[in-house]
């Protein structure tokens, strides 16, 4: 039996751009989603097509049990969507715009007003809860389009990049919403560019680039796939990461990440603790400091790196930039050029 959110071989293209490229998914009931992926991967095409926003040009899906394609306004009574950029009413105060939000979907006054107060308690917006909108920081907007989409608790939520512009403690508290949640049974399809947030909050994760499914697991047999340990070192002084890099090559099975403003360099290896003291003693006898140095598992971020040739979020590798690595920065380029075909 399909799952809660399902999907058969959605393509969306825009003029030459195939934003969907034939993709596959299925959620089972009261699991987390995670969709990971670079800028322009197709991630918000991939929701707006789940939550009948757009059409797509082929493919399939079902949400709540409801054919998307046959059935939208169906569909739109089940789910919830919080999109990428927050949807509030600039002229409506935080609890009129809830209020709002209850009357569309036919609640009692009384019954959207109680749950107006509840929501805006749990997203910290009671003492912004009068002022109208226009007011509110881009985090408080986040939080009131969030709690927007959870007036009704529909049994399946979308959600763009839901804590992107929270600061850490709103985050963590949204975490603590979604899985109260998702232990109330709602299934949840939710993209992030933050890696922890996926690892924290994911059952399953599907990472996807130019419109396409290119790995998917639980965060576990991502790490597993992308295979064996780090060694991850600090060393203390930024002319010495050109020395230590060179180092680590001959250690390494794999290219060596180099972060220069940490002066963090990791680099997969085998062979642990022995490993790890022969490293120690090279970099000694080369006569470079180091800050730190440790063994370490693949992260989801190793994962992704890996993957996509992209460090995750805000940082530029798109023409080859601030790429963290030369293999990285060729990517970057082919990308570049690819997109100016
Ligand atoms: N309405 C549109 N018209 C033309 N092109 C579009 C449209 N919407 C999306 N695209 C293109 O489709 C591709 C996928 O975009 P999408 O917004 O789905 O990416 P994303 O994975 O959500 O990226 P981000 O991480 O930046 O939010 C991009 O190349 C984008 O430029
Ligand atoms: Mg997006």
């Amino acid at each position: 039996m399909p799952g809660a959110i399902y999907a058969e071989g959605l393509v969306k293209t825009f003029g030459d751009v195939r934003a969907l490229d034939g993709v596959d998914l299925d959620v089972p009931e009261g699991t987390v989603l995670g969709l990971l992926g670079p800028n322009g991967a197709g991630k918000t095409t991939a929701v707006r097509c789940l939550t009948t926003l757009l059409r797509p040009d082929s493919g399939r899906a079902v949400v709540a049990g409801i054919d998307v394609l046959k059935n939208p306004n169906e569909v739109r009574r089940s789910i919830g969507l919080s999109g990428q950029f927050a949807a509030v009413d600039e002229y409506l105060t935080g609890r009129e715009n809830l209020h709002m939000v209850g009357q569309l979907y036919q609640m009692r006054a009384k019954q959207a007003k109680a749950r107006a107060v509840e929501l805006l308690e749990q997203f910290n917006l009671t003492e912004a809860a009068d002022r109208t909108t226009k007011t509110y920081s881009g985090g408080m907007r986040r939080r009131l389009d969030l709690a927007a989409a959870l007036v009704v608790s529909p049994p399946v939520m979308f959600m763009d990049e839901p804590t992107t512009g929270l600061d850490p403690r709103n985050r963590q508290q949204l975490w603590e919403v979604i899985k109260q949640l998702v232990s109330g049974g709602t299934t949840l399809l939710l993209t992030t560019q933050y890696l922890e947030e996926a690892d924290h909050l994911a059952h399953d994760i599907c990472v996807v680039d130019h419109g396409k499914v290119i790995a998917r697991g639980t965060s576990d047999q991502l790490k597993a796939q992308t295979g064996g340990e780090r060694v991850e070192v600090v060393v203390h002084e930024r002319e010495h990461i050109a020395t230590a890099t060179e180092v680590l090559r001959g250690f390494g099975k794999g290219e060596t990440t180099v972060e220069e403003h940490t002066r963090r360099l990791t680099v997969p290896v085998t062979g642990g603790a022995k490993l790890l003291a022969e490293v120690i003693r090279e970099l000694d006898t080369r006569g470079i400091e180091i800050d730190d140095i440790g063994l370490r598992r693949p992260t989801l971020d190793d994962v992704f790196l890996s993957l996509t040739g992209h460090v995750a979020e805000a940082k530029d590798t798109e023409n080859g930039e601030g790429a963290a690595t030369e293999d990285q920065a060729a990517k970057g380029r082919k990308r570049k050029k690819e997109a100016a075909k």
